[in-house]
């Protein structure tokens, strides 16, 4: 294949590479459904030491897979090695919930991590670097990171919640009967949580209020636990959670952050908040954007209705007890 047309390659490091989301995420950053299929990437593969023996495997199919735009993979069990020199920033492993955990022992666990990779990422990756945490819980995850790369600027790192946003298009297109690429303008709010609140006031289908083609009792009974709760219905059918959904949303999201996104339309991302919409500053939480010239813009002025605010308000709630109990175990500071 001609390299002529080629842009400069492009190094992304991804954690938690022998990972079930990882399994399914980095083929399809090998073949460019991320960056494009006009640039090459370095792939920078990072783990725990346990689990380096398996990532070799990975990376053995990932050569086995002879991509054109894969330029060269390196593996890797230290932060300060893995970030260096890094464009983009997948920070997809953490430690797991396991049986007797509360939600306070899953931030205190994953704290530690995601201070580490802050620093690391502080110290050596490269100046336009873009982080998206999806391990979870992904928005305090990544506002720990954020709190501990002072050199970085704020607005480059994210959380993900393009899987809720993707599943409500879904939602909304099972219900209508609508193909999916006929919804656009769906909003996630707050955290990547049960609180979560998923909001189609704005939505449309083919061009029409998605309001007008669904009633309220549908949306307030069904669709909006649907979405809260389909990472549990996942877990519950599967035994585990969602792996190639999350791979394809954190595509999506890096995809659209990178390249834009689709005139008309906006995307949901999780992201240090400026104030709009009453969510207190420094938070990450989700919000509708859109995406130009690498960087996003917070959809400003959307009407909320009190339905809609209340919910806002519980999960950014959720949020902020997050934030104090990591500012209180010393992971991050306040804002
Ligand atoms: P997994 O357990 O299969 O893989 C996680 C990998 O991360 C493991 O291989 C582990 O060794 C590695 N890891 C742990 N700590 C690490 C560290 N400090 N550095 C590098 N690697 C490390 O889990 P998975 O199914 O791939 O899920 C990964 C995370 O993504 C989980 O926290 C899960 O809850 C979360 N998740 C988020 C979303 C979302 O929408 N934001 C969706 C699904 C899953
Ligand atoms: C998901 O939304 O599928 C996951 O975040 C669920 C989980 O708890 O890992």
């Amino acid at each position: 294949m001609s390299t002529a047309a080629r842009n400069t390659p492009v190094t992304v490091a991804v954690t938690g590479g022998a990972g079930q989301i990882a399994y399914g995420l980095l083929f399809r950053i090998a073949s460019g459904a991320m960056l494009g299929p006009d640039t090459p990437v370095r792939l920078r593969l990072l783990e725990i030491p346990a689990a380096v023996a398996s990532l070799e495997g990975v990376a053995m199919e990932l050569e086995d897979g002879a991509f054109p735009l894969l330029d060269s993979i390196d593996i890797s069990d230290d932060p300060w090695v893995g970030f260096a020199g890094a464009n983009v920033a997948l920070l997809v492993g953490a430690r797991p919930r396991t049986a007797g955990m509360e939600r306070s022992d899953l931030l205190a666990a994953n704290g530690p991590i995601f201070t580490e990779q802050g620093q690391a990422i502080n110290a050596s990756a490269a100046d336009d670097v873009k982080v998206l945490v999806v391990g979870n819980p992904a928005n305090t995850n990544a506002f720990i990171a954020m709190s501990n790369a002072p050199d970085v600027p704020a607005e480059r790192f994210s959380a993900m919640t393009r899987l809720d946003h993707n599943r409500a298009i879904a939602q909304l297109a099972k219900k209508t009967g609508a193909p999916a690429a006929d919804i656009a303008r769906v909003t996630i709010w707050g955290n990547h949580s049960a609180t979560q609140y998923p909001d189609v006031g704005h939505a449309t289908i083919a061009g029409r209020p998605a309001l007008e083609l669904v009633d309220e009792a549908w949306l307030r009974d069904d669709f909006v636990p649907t979405v809260q709760q389909r990472g549990t219905a996942i877990i519950q059918a599967r035994g585990a959670s969602s792996a190639a959904s999350a791979a394809s949303a954190a595509i999506d999201h890096i995809h659209d952050w990178v390249l834009g996104t689709p005139e008309g339309d906006w995307t949901s991302m999780a992201v240090p908040s400026d104030g709009s919409y009453g969510v207190p500053e420094g938070l990450i939480s989700s919000f509708p954007v859109t995406c130009a010239d690498g960087g996003y813009t917070i959809v400003p002025d959307l009407s909320l209705d009190d339905f809609s605010r209340a919910r806002l308000t519980a999960t950014v709630a959720e949020l902020e007890q997050e934030r104090d109990a990591v500012v209180d175990l010393g992971f991050a500071k306040r804002g």
